[in-house]
């Protein structure tokens, strides 16, 4: 029964002052990931088609841009790499060069910005001939358990080159247990193990692709990634990596899932990540580009969002325009 007219919801919102009484803050910059690319060489910054206003960096030219983002008080970053020189062949093998683009970029990092949190992703898709995220079989699958052989090669040399966080992305059964163990058995029992636990096979990594060049060559990702159409599988997915080990669970990605980061927030006392995905991202470009809406309320509508839904670490390509986007 309502209380009407004693009772007017409206009386809190009458005046910006009282509605900012109640108002819950919006996430500040130290819970944003900001995800970024690297290239090999150096003095690169190539525009990213499909991500107007992010980039692919070589690593002086990263630092650089890392400069502002920093002075923002941006809590971390995630780092994607590229085979580069190094080549890329069946099993993803240049990920772990010891001097590959990612390994030499975290040392620059934790050299020159201390404070920063970096985490990088650990997966093959941009290193194999294939553009799966681990080995093909005879029968053109992926191979689960040589891809943690691989898989735990990169964790161990993004640790060893000083990663805060190593997150595995490859949807491989066993991949956190696997990467734990080599981690602690490596010397690297400190680092943080963020796993891509709720990751779905999705449209919206499109621009991601494009990218990080990692389209797959033939089929598609079903094979390992979860589906939409089975929540259950895919929350016990965040179930397990928990049980294996993870430090920090994941959903991603991030808007079309809020139902399923409530869930896994009600379920576990992990931290919990949302992956604001390329296409979300892009998508909101474009629609400002259009004119059909304003990018900074897109922007802070959806990034309330999901902290509502309970993320506690966005992953966010919004993080490097934070001042301008989300800072009240
Ligand atoms: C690698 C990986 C992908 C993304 C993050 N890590 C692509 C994929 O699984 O195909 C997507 C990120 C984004 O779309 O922003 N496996």
């Amino acid at each position: 029964m309502s209380n009407f007219p004693e009772t007017r919801l409206r009386r809190y919102r009458r005046t910006a002052s009282i509605r900012r009484m109640f108002d819950m803050e919006m996430p500040g910059p130290a819970r944003f990931m900001w995800p970024t690319f690297l290239v090999e060489g150096s003095n690169k910054v190539e525009p990213i088609a499909s991500m107007p206003g992010q980039n692919r960096y070589s690593i002086d030219t990263l630092l650089k841009a890392l400069d502002p983002i920093v002075a923002q008080g941006i809590g971390s970053i995630l780092l994607f790499g590229v085979a580069g020189s190094l080549g890329k062949d069946n099993d993803g093998s240049s990920a772990f060069a010891e001097n590959g683009t990612v390994q030499q970029a975290v040392r620059a990092i934790k050299k020159e910005f201390p404070q920063l949190v970096v985490a990088t992703d650990v997966c093959l898709c941009a290193y194999t001939t294939h553009g799966h995220c681990g080995p093909l079989d005879e029968h053109a699958q992926v191979d689960n358990d040589l891809a943690l052989n691989v898989l735990r090669k990169v964790a161990v040399s993004h640790a060893h080159a000083g990663a805060d966080i190593v997150a595995p992305s490859a949807m491989m059964d066993g991949q956190i247990q696997t990467i734990r163990h080599f981690l602690d058995t490596e010397g690297h029992k400190d680092t943080l193990l963020m796993s891509y636990s709720t990751k779905f096979a999705s449209a919206f990594y499109g621009p991601f692709r494009d990218a990080e060049g990692s389209v797959p060559g033939k089929g598609d990702r079903q094979g390992y990634q979860a589906s939409y159409r089975e929540p259950r599988q895919a929350l016990r997915e965040s179930t397990l990596d928990e049980a294996e080990g993870a430090d920090i669970l994941m959903v991603k990605p991030a808007l079309f899932y809020l139902d399923l980061m409530r869930t896994i927030r009600n379920q576990s006392q992990l931290p919990l990540a949302a992956y604001n995905v390329s296409g979300e991202y892009s998508m909101l470009v474009a629609t400002a580009e259009k004119g059909w809406g304003d990018l900074r309320g897109m922007v802070r509508e959806s990034t309330a969002a999901m902290a509502r839904a309970g993320a506690d670490i966005l992953i966010s390509y919004w993080a490097n325009r934070y001042k301008e986007l989300l800072h009240d």
